[in-house]
């Protein structure tokens, strides 16, 4: 039992993960999407998975596979994706958002294909909710919620005003500017701000092993 209590330290504990992208509507056939790919979600919830946890994945339109013991609700735009995060929220102990989540969704949605004249075409745009913030203005105390930035400039600044305005636990710095960083490949650099804004840097490495690191940090704070 001893063993099983040090390999599985999350057993019996519910972790909520979003991961991939967002696709909002324009008309039946089009729609206004972003380069996500959802690996790094996808191996968090997998590393959460096999530390015991029962994990529930909020997952954008991706191609990635998970473990068949997690419990995967597919969503495909961020209207669908807050409600299913709201739907599980108040039972995850854990929650961490990797989702790239469109920040403007279409005003209206065509129900019939949008045919060309020979104008040009203005989509008007309306914000999303920020579920991040949404679910940190509704946290209660012992939850955990650790959320993503993803920053071209000013990295450290941003991410860390993020963590403050979302009322994030940790939060997890993306740059852009780094080399075998970001979106769409298998490795990825991070660095990690906690609530006393100490910062922790990680080398680049592969998305399993950036999400052990994660882990890592987030069991640190239990
Ligand atoms: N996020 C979210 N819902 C949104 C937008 C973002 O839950 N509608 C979450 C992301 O999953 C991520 C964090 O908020 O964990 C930061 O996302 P990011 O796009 O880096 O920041 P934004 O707050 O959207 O600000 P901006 O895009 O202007 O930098
Ligand atoms: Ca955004």
């Amino acid at each position: 039992e001893a063993t099983i209590k040090k390999d599985l330290p999350l057993l019996n504990i519910n972790v909520l993960i979003t991961a991939g992208p967002t696709f909002e509507a324009i008309d039946p056939v089009r729609f206004i999407g972003n380069r996500s790919s959802g690996k790094m979600g996808f191996a968090i919830a997998d590393r959460m998975y096999n530390l015991g946890a029962n994990v529930t994945l909020v997952a954008g339109p991706t191609h990635e596979v998970c473990s068949t013991g997690i419990n995967r609700i597919n969503v495909m735009s961020a209207e669908d994706m807050h409600q299913a995060c709201i739907a599980n929220f108040q039972e995850a102990l854990i929650t961490i958002m990797s989702a790239a989540v469109a920040d403007y969704t279409p005003v209206h949605v065509a129900k019939q294909k949008i045919k060309k004249s020979d104008t040009d075409l203005s989509i008007a745009l309306k914000r999303t909710t920020d579920i991040l913030a949404d679910l940190g203005s509704k946290k209660r105390p012992g939850q955990l919620l650790i959320g993503f930035a993803l920053e071209t400039e000013n990295e450290e600044e941003n991410a860390v005003s993020k963590l403050k305005r979302k009322h994030l636990d940790l939060i997890v710095l993306n740059s852009l500017n780094d080399p075998g960083a970001g979106f769409q490949g298998d490795t990825n650099k991070i660095t990690i701000f906690n609530q006393q804004l100490q910062k922790k840097t990680f080398d680049t490495k592969s998305k399993a092993e950036v999400a052990i690191d994660i882990c890592q940090e987030i069991l640190g704070l239990l």
